[in-house]
C-alpha cells in the first residue's frame, strides 16, 4: 500500500528513514513521502504507455512544489484546474506546452493568464465556457487551443462522489451535444480544434468502464474527421485506482493495452492525466495516539490526525490501511481509529489486525500520498500539518507546519469600509 516502506528490525522505514525517528523529531500528524516511490510510479508508466504517450500530472493530487519539481525533472508535464496550480506548475519550471487547464469552472483572469502564458490546451467543459475563452482570446487576437471534454456517460464503477463520467454528473459535454461544439470551435476564428478530452472518475479499479469510454472516443473522432474536422490529440485522463488494503488496482500494461485497442488505430497525440497512480502509495501520514477509549466491541482510539489533515474517510468512506510505526506482537484487539475534530464524521474506520493501542503509540496512515495533504483544511483552527520527503537515509522538510499565528495573519485588517466611498 505504501512504496519503499518496509519492516527493518522491528523499525518501520520509509526508504531508509526510520518512521518512528523521524516522527519523534518533527512531531505529529506529518505526511512523509518516498522521492523513489514517485520516480518509480512515473517511470513505470511511462515505460506501460509508451515514450510518445506524453503525462500530465494532476497537480490536484499533491501539488506540493517539491513533488511537483521532481516529476518536472523526470520530464512529466502538468494538468491543471485553477491559476493557483499553474502558479505552481509554473513555479518549478514546468515549460506551459507541456499543461493542460481542466476543470468545470475556469474564471476569466484563469483563462487570460494560462493564454498569456502559452499552454498547450484547454479541456473545455461547455458551450458558455467556450464563449468566454473565445472572448479572452479575441481581445488578446490569438487562438485558443482547445479540446473538448466529452461526457461518455459511462460508469466508473467508483464510489459516487468520484465518479465524473455519467450522464449527469456536472463534467464534460454530452455526447450528443459533442460534434455541433466541435464544429462551432473550427468555425471560430480565436479558437484552434486540437482534439477531445475524457476523464471517467478516480479511483477507477476496472478496465472495461476506459474500454467503453475510450470506445466513444474513438467513435466521435472518427466521426468528426469525416466531416472534415482536424481531431489531432486526445487526452485519456487520469483515474487509475492503486491499493488501500483491498481489491487489485487495474494492471498498467493491460490499461496501455485498452488504450492501444480503442484508440491505436487513430494516430492521434495522445495525453494520460494520472494523478493518485503517480504519488498514492508514495506518502503515509504519522500520527500519535492521544487517548483509549476502551468499549466493548472496540477501542476508540483518539489520535491527533483528524478529518481536517486526511479527509477521505470522512469523505468517501474511504479506508487507510494502517502499520504502528514499532509494531509490536500479542493479541489484536479492534478498534475505531478517531481523530480529535469535533465531528463525528473524523472516523477513520474500525481496525482488527491492531495489538491494543496505547497512548504514545505512533501509527502511519497508508497510501496517504494523494488527496491527503492536497485536501487538508485548517477546520478547529488546526494548522496545515508539515509535509517531508524522504531520498534514501535523507530527508527535506518540503512544507513546514502552519502556525496559528499565519492562519490568525489573514484575519488582521478587518476594519469596516463603506461602500458610499467607492
Ligand atoms: N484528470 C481530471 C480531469 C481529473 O478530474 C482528475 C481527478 C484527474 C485527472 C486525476 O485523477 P486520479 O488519477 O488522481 O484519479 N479527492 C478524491 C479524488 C478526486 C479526483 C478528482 N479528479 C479522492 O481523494 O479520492
Amino acid at each position: 500500500h505504501t512504496v519503499g516502506l518496509s519492516p527493518v528490525g522491528g523499525a518501520i522505514q520509509l526508504e531508509a528513514v526510520d518512521l518512528e525517528k523521524l516522527a519523534a523529531s518533527l512531531g505529529t500528524p506529518v505526511y512523509v513521502y518516498s522521492s523513489a516511490a514517485i520516480a518509480e510510479a512515473y517511470r513505470s508508466f511511462k515505460i506501460a504507455v509508451g515514450e510518445d504517450v506524453s503525462i500530465c500530472y494532476a497537480v490536484k493530487a499533491n501539488g506540493n512544489l517539491s513533488i511537483l519539481a521532481q516529476l518536472a525533472q523526470l520530464g512529466c508535464g502538468m494538468d491543471i484546474v485553477s491559476g493557483g496550480e499553474l502558479e505552481r506548475a509554473l513555479a518549478v519550471g514546468v515549460p506551459p506546452l507541456r499543461i493542460i487547464f481542466s476543470g468545470v469552472g475556469k474564471t476569466r483572469e484563469e483563462i487570460a493568464w494560462a493564454l498569456d502564458t502559452g499552454i498547450h490546451q484547454f479541456n473545455v467543459e461547455s458551450a458558455s465556457e467556450l464563449d468566454l475563452i473565445a472572448c479572452v482570446a479575441e481581445g488578446r487576437n490569438v487562438r485558443a487551443p482547445v479540446a473538448l471534454r466529452v461526457n461518455p456517460d459511462v460508469d466508473a464503477l467508483s464510489h459516487s462522489k468520484i465518479s465524473t463520467g455519467r450522464k449527469g454528473d456536472k463534467f464534460g459535454i454530452a455526447l450528443e451535444q459533442a460534434t455541433a461544439l466541435y464544429a462551432r470551435v473550427a468555425a471560430s476564428p480565436f479558437l484552434e480544434p486540437v482534439g477531445l478530452a475524457v476523464h471517467i472518475g478516480s479511483q477507477v479499479m476496472h478496465l472495461e468502464p476506459y474500454r467503453r469510454a475510450y470506445a466513444r472516443i474513438a467513435g466521435l473522432t472518427e466521426e468528426l474527421r469525416a466531416t472534415g474536422l482536424p481531431v489531432h490529440r486526445l487526452d485519456l485522463g487520469g483515474g487509475l485506482g492503486i491499493s488501500y488494503g483491498h481489491g487489485t488496482p487495474p494492471d498498467l500494461g493491460s490499461y496501455a493495452g485498452v488504450v492501444r485497442d480503442t484508440v491505436g488505430h487513430l494516430c492521434a497525440e495522445l495525453t494520460v492525466e494520472p494523478g493518485r497512480r503517480l504519488v498514492g502509495e508514495a506518502g503515509v501520514l504519522l500520527t500519535q495516539v492521544l487517548y483509549i477509549k476502551p468499549a466493548e466491541d472496540a477501542d476508540i482510539v483518539v489520535v491527533d490526525a483528524g478529518m481536517n489533515d486526511l479527509a477521505r474517510p470522512a469523505l468517501y468512506e474511504a479506508l487507510h490501511p494502517v502499520t504502528m510505526l514499532r509494531p509490536r506482537g500479542g493479541p489484536t484487539r479492534p478498534c475505531r481509529i478517531v481523530g480529535p475534530v469535533c465531528e463525528s464524521a473524523d472516523a477513520f474506520g474500525l481496525y482488527t489486525h491492531l495489538p491494543a493501542l496505547m497512548p504514545g503509540d505512533r501509527i502511519a496512515f497508508l497510501s496517504a500520498g494523494a488527496y491527503g495533504a492536497a485536501m487538508a483544511s485548517t477546520y478547529n483552527a488546526r494548522p496545515l500539518v508539515a509535509e517531508v520527503l524522504v531520498d534514501g537515509s535523507r530527508y527535506a522538510i518540503i512544507r513546514r507546519r502552519q502556525t496559528v499565528a499565519e492562519m490568525m495573519a489573514l484575519e488582521a485588517d478587518s476594519r469596516w469600509r463603506d461602500m458610499k466611498s467607492n
